[in-house]
């Protein structure tokens, strides 16, 4: 841990908001021409990296992102909205939102394609985790991902600590043979 003890003053949702617009190109997509799902998830990843680095003003990695849905494809030409706001600060980690849409350029027509929720943990030069500043959400929409970030959290603790046990189980039963 760092030598900074205390959080950093708390920052508000719309301080560290972020947004990337990327067109689809031929690069992006797999032999249907559709936008291939790794690469939606290192966008994703990106502008989640960018709120979490305007939140935390420390360099920042990724430590988890949550279950993915592809809800409808990505087309050649399509114009990739992402949106990303960090929900909530625990010491030195953050959850971000990330939310995307895709704009069809000759019919205007803009649909949700994902959502994902990702973990960043801040840390320094040296790889030492650094604090982080506390959220302070102002909406009743922030305040509903500020609650629900911290229920994913126990979640994903917990689930951890299952596959933990599950791991060991494992250890223990090929130690056995
Ligand atoms: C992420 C990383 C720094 C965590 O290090 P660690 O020694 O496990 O840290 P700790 O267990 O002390 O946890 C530190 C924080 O990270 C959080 N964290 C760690 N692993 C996590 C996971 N898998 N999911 C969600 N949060 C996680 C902890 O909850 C804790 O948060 P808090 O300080 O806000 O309470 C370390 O695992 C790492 O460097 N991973 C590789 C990151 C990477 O290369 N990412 C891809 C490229 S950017």
């Amino acid at each position: 841990m760092s030598s900074a003890e205390a959080n950093p003053a708390a920052r508000t949702v719309a301080e560290s908001q972020s947004e990337m617009t990327e067109i689809i190109l031929p690069n992006d997509t797999n032999t249907l021409g559709n936008l291939l799902g790794g690469r939606l998830m290192h966008f994703i990843d990106l502008t989640g990296a960018m709120a979490a680095y305007r939140h935390s003003r420390t360099h920042v990695v990724t430590a988890a992102m949550d279950h993915i849905d592809f809800i409808r494809p990505v087309h050649l030409g399509d114009l990739l909205t992402l949106k990303s706001s960090v929900n909530r600060a625990f010491s030195t980690s953050m959850e971000v939102g990330v939310k995307v849409w895709a704009e069809n350029t000759q019919t205007a027509t803009i649909a949700h394609v994902a959502s994902a929720y990702l973990v960043f943990v801040a840390i320094d030069q040296q790889g030492r985790r650094q604090k982080v500043p506390q959220v302070l959400p102002e909406t009743p929409d922030q305040l509903r991902r500020f609650e629900g970030a911290l229920r994913r959290r126990e979640h994903r603790e917990a689930e951890a600590a299952h596959r933990r046990e599950a791991q060991l189980a494992t250890a223990s039963q090929s130690d056995g043979q």
